[in-house]
């Protein structure tokens, strides 16, 4: 055997791990490509996919239409359909419902929907921009709401915002993948209401914005071909500040050129989290540059929807429905357009739940399953893009 054979050898004991007596009687380079190739598919086929077992999603019962909005800002029915095609929305009830509230709702539709009960849970992934409090995280929140705190089973908090619903379905399917959970809890859910601006300075957002929840169980299967087939995320940073939230927050006027727009005290040490001039200038409130948004997301989402029909080796008209993030209805119909689907191969509910950031992706999907749209065997594209600014995508063969 010559030097070169033993590397590889080497290498390959390495890689695979074992040393077993089936790999002593191989020696030579050209047969390493067998031995990997034999190893990889045992390994392949021993590795677990992950598929959406169970699926559910919760809206508060207060809707509020866009002439209730009326009543607090300058706006009207006409510009908000026109441009958003949002017709109302769901805002949680106060004093009662939050955004770890609403998500647990959803969750238990979504174990009732799975046939599982929550102590059969493994992990927990929340993602939402409206977190009931800065911090702990809505995970934990959750898990003690489900009544399943003596699992102690981990709680996973993801922003990433209306891009956060396919992040969490992109980690979940690869803790799956790996074997080392079998059953995650992954959520998307947002209460708005209780932090946008309803003066008309805040009009451009707030009358796109609405809350509640989806959830999702992901389990392991055997089966191949079934479940989540490809997924692909995204970031570019370029433009962080362009749909966010900035305010309170630890940047102390870092990335801006004059913090003293944000009247921090003179304090050694603190108070640049919120300032009282933070308070009364009303720089509390989400901000959007929204035709950036719309022509980054108009791009964006194509190219990822592109890229992971590549990774799965399928094609746009293999898609039986696309589910969009449900940003603006406008940014839905040009992508609907841009790939040449039809109107049954999409769905849409902007119209009655305004954006719900996080937790458009699994409403939508719950109400797609529910109304009978999503059958087993079709393929299911769902697709996000969003502040950060983040995007991503997902196949899913239900
Ligand atoms: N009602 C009435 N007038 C309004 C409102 C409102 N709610 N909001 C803004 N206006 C006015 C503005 O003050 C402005 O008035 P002016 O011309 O007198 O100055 C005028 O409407 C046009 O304002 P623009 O901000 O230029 O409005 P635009 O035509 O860009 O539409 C919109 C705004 C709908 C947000 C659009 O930019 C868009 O669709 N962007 C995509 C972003 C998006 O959908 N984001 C969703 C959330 S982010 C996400 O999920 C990815």
């Amino acid at each position: 055997m010559g030097q070169g054979a033993k590397e590889h050898w080497g290498r390959g004991q390495k890689c695979i791990g074992s040393g077993g007596k089936r790999a002593t009687k191989i020696h030579f380079s050209k047969d390493f490509k067998y031995l990997e190739i034999y190893f990889l598919t045992n390994l392949l086929k021993k590795m677990p996919s992950s598929y959406i077992k169970g699926i559910g999603y919760y809206v508060p019962e207060t809707i509020v239409t866009n002439a209730d909005l009326q009543r607090h800002m300058d706006t009207t029915d006409e510009w908000i359909q026109e441009r958003t095609g949002i017709q109302e929305r769901r805002y949680a009830a106060k004093h009662k419902e939050t955004t770890s509230v609403l998500g647990t709702n959803a969750a238990k539709k979504a174990l009732t929907n799975a046939g599982m009960d929550a102590n059969e849970l493994d992990l927990i992934i929340f993602a939402t921009l409206s977190p009931d409090y800065y911090f702990p995280g809505c995970g934990v929140l959750l898990q003690r709401q489900l009544g399943i705190t003596k699992t102690e089973i981990p709680a996973l908090d993801i922003r990433n915002q209306c891009s956060g619903f396919v992040y969490g379905l992109s980690v979940a399917d690869a803790f799956i993948r790996s074997g080392m959970y079998k059953n995650i809890l992954l959520v998307g859910a947002e209460t708005h209401s209780m932090g946008l601006d309803f003066s008309t300075r805040g009009r451009n957002v707030t009358v796109i914005f609405g809350d509640g929840a989806g959830a999702v169980i992901m389990s392991a299967t055997d089966e191949q071909f079934r479940g989540i087939l490809a997924s692909r995320i995204h970031a570019n940073g370029e433009f962080a500040e362009e749909l966010a939230m900035i305010n309170p927050g630890s940047h102390g006027g870092v990335h801006v050129p004059d913090p003293s727009v944000y009247g921090y005290e003179e304090a050694e040490y603190g108070e640049t989290f919120i300032s009282p001039k933070m308070l009364t200038d009303g720089m509390l409130f989400p901000n959007m540059n929204g035709q950036l948004v719309f022509k980054n997301a108009v791009v964006k989402f194509p190219e990822v929807i592109a890229e992971v029909l590549e990774a799965a080796g399928l094609e746009k008209t293999d898609i039986d429905l696309l589910v969009c993030h449900q940003a603006n209805l406008r940014i839905s119909q040009f992508v609907q357009k841009t790939m040449g689907l039809r109107d049954d191969q999409v769905w849409n509910n902007i119209q009655r739940y305004g954006n719900t950031t996080a937790a458009s992706i699994p409403i939508a999907l719950a109400e797609a399953v529910e109304a009978g749209k999503v059958k087993k065997g079709d393929l299911i594209c769902l697709a996000a893009f969003g502040s950060g600014f983040t995007w991503g995508a997902a196949l899913i063969r239900w």
